[in-house]
């Protein structure tokens, strides 16, 4: 039962309506399917999550607690999607979905590794290598593209392979069985094909990196505590969030892991709303390496996994210091049933070092504040890497998301004394393969009310002569983007080149329209060509930047249904319609590379390679407002004030 009181806000009664299905309604929509539809034995389910309400049933107040549910049936290949009323105990819609793949089920996971394992040919070619110790192999699923192969419907999965060492906790990912790809057919669970591409003898370097095997530690790291005697300064009800001026809710789900949704900040007692909502949508990683082995290497690794499936309890780690509240999360398996996910998403605050200063050097006195910002987070392991998902909050209404990059690097292995091509030496024989990550992320904004237009902003010199006559003289430009053709943009640094969401029917003090500014952060170009294969999977990431008028179903930058996918779906395939996107409710897509070329120092654990962007208010608020922000308290040190 929904209940939900007149500020939106959650009742005793029940949940909120964009509060993630609990493992009760995940259990009784499986049932809802079982019991009014014919479920072949051989169906499972790919996904039960929240059918988040439309922004008309909110408007009207009419919210109805709904589950969007995906089968897969392994026998048929066939995928039918449900909407499933949990209120009215019914299947309210259901479809079949043809020519599309769910992603690589993690129940998929276990019985395609058991399939290659037992194949004789598999073993055979472990045995030409010395590998006989089948425990010690590890083994990852490489989803199988689309590569202009004949897949004839089926559903397809290849192999990399892997060699633990035989001390416990060894690095599984560490030493590559180099040359030897298995394909599996993931409905059968049969091996189509093992190819062997000649035996690499495995590199030496185990890549050790657990404390206990990477020799002395450093003895000169005392403690640091992060000491908050009065407890931490957000609050949490369900999965509402309040911090200082912050306003927001948090969902997850399996396909975009981290929700924001109804993203608000209190100015002048009013909530201010700015994001309806934001997620991560998709990650197209593309390896630069053409050798038999690697060549098919490029993911999409939202839409091709469940990464929400594969995100890490944070409570096995120190992940996040400070006082925490965690978000348990429920998703679900292909049974059916609820799978939980205790602390998969942790909320805490963070010292940010300045937030402003200025000194008086006549009166010797000095006013600094010290930034403080909140962060959610949560960390999904997806195969050989990590990836930490962030989003900050700090108290002058600057937003910022970032993505860590950590784990073990993809690697291929030479023969001794070999070059890598399209990659770097880590380790002696190990080739860190060149590669790229980028990100989307779908940003619905609502800047003082839906109605939004897209602006780009940039700067230009003026021309030398009698109007610029010290040749300093720049000006700043700006123009909204009226069409999604126009809208398909890539960064430009040199011209400061940036993209601002404004609200021409609100102003602020000073007349100017409020708005927030999208400010790139690292970025790069694809190295794939667009009309590749995987180039026109992932067509999306051709421009950073692409703005839609909202439309509830377009949800993930590559499209629904990527495994396999032949490509055009998702921002391609809906932007070529060139709807108007001016002063509409506009959702931005930003999209973002890091460039990674490895090096030596990623070895056998790469450091954090963090990248992102911010969203700053301009003239959104009508001054600095930081400026209510208390004086650091003196009591921990000499007075702040004195300069
Ligand atoms: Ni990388």
């Amino acid at each position: 039962m929904t209940v939900v009181d007149e500020s939106g806000h959650v009742t005793a009664l029940g949940a909120h309506y964009l509060d993630p299905l609990g493992a009760e309604e995940i259990r009784q929509a499986a049932a809802i399917v079982r019991a009014q539809h014919e479920l072949a034995d051989s169906a499972v389910f790919v996904t039960i999550t929240l059918a988040e309400p439309s922004k008309e049933a909110i408007a009207e107040g009419d919210i109805e607690r709904e589950a969007a549910i995906v089968t897969f049936d392994r026998a048929e290949g066939t995928v039918l999607e449900f909407l499933v009323s949990l209120d009215a105990e019914r299947v309210r819609d259901s479809r079949r979905v043809d020519g599309v793949q769910p992603p690589f089920l993690v129940a998929e996971w276990e019985p395609f590794v058991e399939a290659v394992k037992a194949d004789p040919r598999y073993r055979e070619a472990l045995a030409r290598r010395g590998l006989t110790d089948l425990d010690l192999i590890s083994i990852d699923p490489i989803p199988f593209g689309s590569w202009n192969e004949d897949a004839s419907g089926r559903r397809l999965c290849r192999s990399t392979s892997f060699v633990r060492p035989r001390t416990p906790g060894g690095n599984r990912h560490a030493r590559h069985v180099e040359g030897l790809v298995c394909v599996v057919d993931l409905q059968t669970m049969e091996v189509e094909s093992v190819e062997d591409h000649g035996v690499v003898p495995l590199a030496p370097d185990v890549g050790e990196y657990e404390a206990a095997s990477v020799g002395a530690l450093r003895t000169d790291v005392r403690p640091l505590a992060i000491d908050q005697p009065e407890g931490a300064s957000f609050e949490v009800a369900g999965w509402e969030v309040a911090w200082q001026k912050w306003r927001f809710r948090v969902g997850f789900n399996e396909r975009e892991g981290l929700v924001l949704h109804d993203l608000r900040y209190e100015d002048g007692g009013r909530e201010r709303s700015i994001l309806q909502r934001a997620s991560y949508t998709e990650l197209a990683v593309t390896y630069a390496d053409t050798s038999p082995g690697h060549w098919f290497m490029s993911f999409f690794d939202f839409g091709e996994l469940q990464p929400g499936l594969l995100a890490n309890s944070l409570s096995l780690g120190c992940d996040c210091l400070g006082l925490i509240h965690y978000f348990d999360v429920v998703l679900s398996n292909a049974d059916g049933e609820p799978v939980e996910l205790p602390n998969a998403v942790c909320l805490h605050e963070e010292d940010y070092g300045l937030l402003w200063k200025h000194a008086d050097l006549d009166e010797q006195r000095a006013e600094v504040r010290r930034s403080r910002r909140l962060v959610i987070s949560w960390i999904g392991t997806f195969g050989n890497y990590e990836y930490g998902f962030y989003w900050y909050f700090y108290q002058d209404g600057t937003i910022a998301s970032e993505v860590k990059l950590t784990g073990i690097l993809q690697t291929a292995v030479l023969q001794a004394g070999e070059q890598p091509i399209s990659g770097v030496l880590v380790a002696p024989q190990v080739n860190g393969m060149s590669h790229q990550h980028v990100f989307n992320v779908r940003l619905d904004f609502d800047i003082d009310g839906p109605q939004n237009t897209v602006e780009e902003v940039w700067a230009e010199p003026r021309p030398s002569g009698p109007e610029n006559p010290y040749g300093t003289a720049f000006v700043t430009r700006t123009r909204p983007l009226t069409r999604e053709s126009e809208a398909k943009r890539r960064i430009d640094p040199l011209c400061a080149r940036q993209w601002q969401i404004v609200n021409n029917g609100v102003t602020n003090v000073l007349g100017q329209p409020v708005a927030y500014r999208l400010v790139p952060g690292e970025n790069v170009a694809p190295m794939v060509h667009p009309d590749s294969p995987y180039g026109r999977r992932a067509g999306f990431v051709e421009h950073h930047l692409h703005v839609t008028p909202y439309e509830p179903d377009e949800r993930y930058a590559a499209g629904e249904y990527p495994y396999q996918h032949p490509g055009g779906a998702g921002l391609p395939e809906w932007t070529s319609a060139d709807r108007p996107i001016a002063n509409t409710d506009t959702v931005v897509w930003y999209t973002f590379g890091h460039h990674h070329v490895p090096r030596a120092e990623d070895w056998p654990v790469m450091p954090v390679a963090a990248i992102g962007f911010t969203l700053k208010p301009v003239g959104f608020f009508d001054r600095n407002p930081a400026l209510d922000v208390p004086p650091p308290d003196p009591k921990h040190g000499r007075s702040c004030h004195e300069a």
